[in-house]
């Protein structure tokens, strides 16, 4: 088939959001899209702060297959769904929409943020999460949708900190039996109680975007920790640079974005690409991209 039929017969997504323009969605799934022979196309779609909802109503009646979601729209994708996945459940926010017919059941919400992160931290940084201390900054979307998916993953210890405490709180009591069943322990707290010397710090707030530095001392840092920011590119310079400057193993959130692409086309799609070219693509355009 040539490239050009195949963008006519192609089923459609898009990634839905309030800034989108910078998305770099459409150029993974397109290259998830070109190395499974998957006939599918994949556009940014701009939706009102006010009318998400009938933005993305719209977009499936024109035939669409399913959407990504990003800020500010994930609680709101959450609550348009029939059916949710635990994971969504748990974050009580979706990233992943599918547009499922009423017969079949209506449309699935998922949340494939966690389990992105989860894959880039122990399949592409090779590092293992289970027995493992692991500190989350940050009680918003974010941590929210990755806590589900670390607590799988076993570690020893999950704490969760927040510049405002009971928002850290209330995540920790929603995933208080899925830590027990993992045999987790896991706590939240303050900013300045968040203790020292985690194996894996995830920074999941948006202090970075704010320009007001990583909002915890460097003793969270254990020699050789891996620290990650979930933001990519400048946003994300930053923290890296305080986490090398601190003896920790710098990592941003390319690997994260392109593995929970790869969960969500996996679920729409029912095969899964291999996301080890498609990161690698990414990173040089982002580092090539930061280096000018
Ligand atoms: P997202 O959906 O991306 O997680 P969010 O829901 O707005 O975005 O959450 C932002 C997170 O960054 C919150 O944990 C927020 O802390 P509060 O809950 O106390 O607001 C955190 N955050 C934002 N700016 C911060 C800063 N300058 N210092 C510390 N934490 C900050």
């Amino acid at each position: 088939m040539s490239d050009i039929s195949q963008i006519i017969t192609a089923d459609r997504y898009a990634v839905a959001g309030n800034p989108v323009e910078h998305s770099r969605s459409p150029l993974i799934h397109q290259h998830f899209a070109q190395q499974t022979g998957q006939g599918v196309s994949y556009s940014r779609l701009l939706c009102p702060m006010d009318g998400f909802k009938a933005h993305i109503k719209a977009f499936a009646a024109g035939g669409a297959k399913g959407c990504n979601v990003t800020v500010p729209f994930k609680f709101e994708a959450f609550e348009l769904a029939a059916r949710r996945t635990a994971r969504a459940e748990l974050a009580q926010a979706a990233n992943t929409l599918r547009f499922d017919a009423d017969s079949d059941g209506g449309w699935l919400a998922d949340n494939t943020d966690g389990v992105g992160l989860v894959r880039d931290i122990t399949l592409n940084a090779g590092v293992p999460l289970a027995g493992q201390r692991v500190l989350l900054l940050g009680a918003g979307g974010a941590s929210a949708g990755a806590l589900g998916p670390i607590l799988e993953a076993g570690p020893a210890e999950v704490v969760v900190a927040n510049r405002t405490v009971d928002k850290a709180q209330a995540i920790v009591d929603r995933h208080a039996a899925l830590a027990a069943q993992h045999g987790v322990l896991l706590r939240a707290c303050g900013l300045d109680q968040a203790g020292e010397a985690f194996d894996v710090f995830i920074n999941a707030t948006a202090a970075s975007l704010s320009g007001s530095g990583v909002p915890v001392g460097p003793q969270v840092l254990k020699p050789g920790a891996l620290a990650l920011d979930m933001m990519y590119g400048t946003a994300a310079q930053a923290f890296l640079d305080w986490a090398r400057a601190h003896g920790g193993v710098a990592r941003d959130g390319l690997g994260m974005l392109v593995e929970q692409a790869a969960e969500s086309f996996t679920l729409w799609r029912g095969i899964r690409p291999d996301t080890a070219p498609v990161l690698a693509h990414m990173r040089a355009l982002v580092d090539g991209h930061s280096a000018h």
